[in-house]
């Protein structure tokens, strides 16, 4: 394995860009030896060979010892399903909760739900706003805001629990590429001044910790701040891709609701995601009715039905593995950062291109132009691409188009305008090979003169 070295960067904190040194999680695992690259290539040897895998993003990985973890917990309810669902399962599910808990410096175990994923989450949140529309609690002026690059599983569960009984919603176009934090803040207050417009009153702002597509580290903390001085009612931070990719601490960003994925940057099975809930609220419910409806989120998200929990149960095994490498997960996250700026640059520099944000304002994952004269003009061609890249150089990356705005923030490259960005991850398993091959499959497109439009579909 080429090991990548380190560089200086920081990756960012919740908001600021400097790095943070918080609570438990930054205890420093005592290392015998720190995790050889040998051992790395054994917890990922499940892994397709040949597969340059540079989108952990989006759908993370699970090393061995994790998933026999879960195995070994999955066998243990098979031998004797009673005693496992009357003696281990909430006790493991508690236990699970209370590393979270402890991991992100939330207060109590008790603010700390587990659930599948973000979508669930997103679920939870808005369904609580759709009720207090519904009662009569909110009018119609009243909005939830958020970026137009948010997940569309949570523009959709708008779409589903929110407009169709009145609200409204107020999109923020995220400037991108972005070169500074306060673009995007001085866009955001924008939004809240629409928000305000006719008496309104934003209800609900939605603020993605890191957004997928295009991705950039959003000033959270700003934005919260400036939620809370602008009367918002109530803050839900999608951090889907955060923990394990960025330092997290509910306290200090201060989110009346923050829920972040599992299975993506800190090597959970698929598929577990934590909400954390501010404050304690007999409104808010999961979306799957149990016979533990009432009796809190976290007792209701602990039983939805007879199905397979392991994935909430083997969180303290993933502690155990992330506490094999130097710094635990805080020195995982920052190596990844400083790899990922790496390897992103020396794209860019090979093509002539850019980064989609600075170094600053990433984690584990970068957006890098790619040439204009592959010409991505739309969706269509961004797909094609990436299907291209998987079937024919096994490389598996997702593609990006960034429609032009027309003015000088449009970014050119020596032939034209940039239109299309690749989102490169790095992961503990990933290695130079394996950004070497995108850099090498997209100079031979450009030396055989192709464009997207002309790629073989499959
Ligand atoms: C920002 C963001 N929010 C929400 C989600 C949805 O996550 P899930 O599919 O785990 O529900 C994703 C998935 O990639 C995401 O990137």
């Amino acid at each position: 394995m080429t090991t990548l070295p380190q560089s200086h960067n920081s990756i960012p904190n919740p908001g600021n860009g400097a790095v943070e040194h918080n609570h438990h999680a930054a205890k420093k695992p005592k290392l015998g030896h720190p995790i050889s690259d040998s051992e790395i290539r054994e917890e990922f040897s499940h892994h397709q060979r040949g597969v340059a895998r540079i989108n952990n993003g989006s759908f993370g990985s699970c090393p061995r010892s994790v998933l026999a973890a879960q195995s070994a917990c999955q066998l243990r309810f098979l031998q004797q399903p009673d005693e496992f669902f009357f003696n281990v399962l909430r006790g493991g599910i508690l236990e699970s909760r209370t590393t979270v808990a402890d991991l992100i410096n939330a207060d109590h175990v008790d603010r700390i739900a587990l659930v599948d994923n973000a979508t669930t989450a997103a679920a939870i949140v808005l369904q609580q706003i759709g009720r207090r529309f519904v009662r009569g609690h909110f009018r119609r002026e009243d909005s939830v805001i958020m970026f137009h690059c948010a997940y569309q599983a949570v523009k959709k569960s708008i779409e589903a629990y929110v407009t169709p009984i009145g609200g409204t919603i107020v999109e923020v176009q995220l400037p991108f590429p972005v070169r500074s934090d306060e673009e995007i803040v001085t866009e955001f207050k924008k939004g809240i001044e629409k928000g305000k417009l006719n008496g309104g009153r934003v209800r609900l702002a939605i603020i993605d910790h890191i957004t997928s597509m295009p991705s950039v580290v959003l000033p959270v903390r700003e934005l919260i701040k400036i939620c809370r001085e602008q009367g918002v009612e109530q803050i839900f931070v999608d951090g889907a891709h955060a923990i394990g990719s960025l330092p997290v601490d509910v306290k200090e960003i201060g989110a009346d609701f923050y829920v972040s994925n599992l299975y993506k940057w800190f090597f959970s099975p698929p598929s577990v995601a934590f909400l954390y809930c501010k404050e304690n609220s007999n409104d808010v419910h999961h979306p799957i009715v149990s016979q533990e409806y009432g009796k809190g989120l976290p007792v209701e998200s602990a039983w939805v039905g007879m199905r397979d929990y392991s994935p909430q149960l083997v969180v303290p095994s993933i502690l155990e593995f992330v506490n094999r490498f130097e710094g635990g997960i805080e020195g995982i996250m920052q190596r990844n950062h400083d790899a990922v700026v790496k390897m992103g640059t020396m794209l860019a520099e090979s093509w002539g291109t850019i980064l989609g944000s600075p170094p600053e304002m990433c984690a584990g994952m970068i957006m890098v132009g790619l040439p204009s004269k592959l010409c991505v003009m739309c969706d269509d061609d961004a797909l094609r691409l990436r299907s291209y890249l998987r079937v024919y150089h096994a490389i598996e990356v997702p593609v990006y188009y960034q429609v032009l705005r027309n003015d000088d923030r449009d970014p050119r490259d020596k032939d034209g305008f940039i239109t299309g960005y690749v989102r490169i991850s790095h992961q503990v398993y990933n290695t130079v090979d394996d950004y070497q091959r995108l850099k090498t499959a997209i100079n031979k497109l450009l030396e055989d003169g192709k464009i997207c439009s002309g790629l073989p579909t499959e």
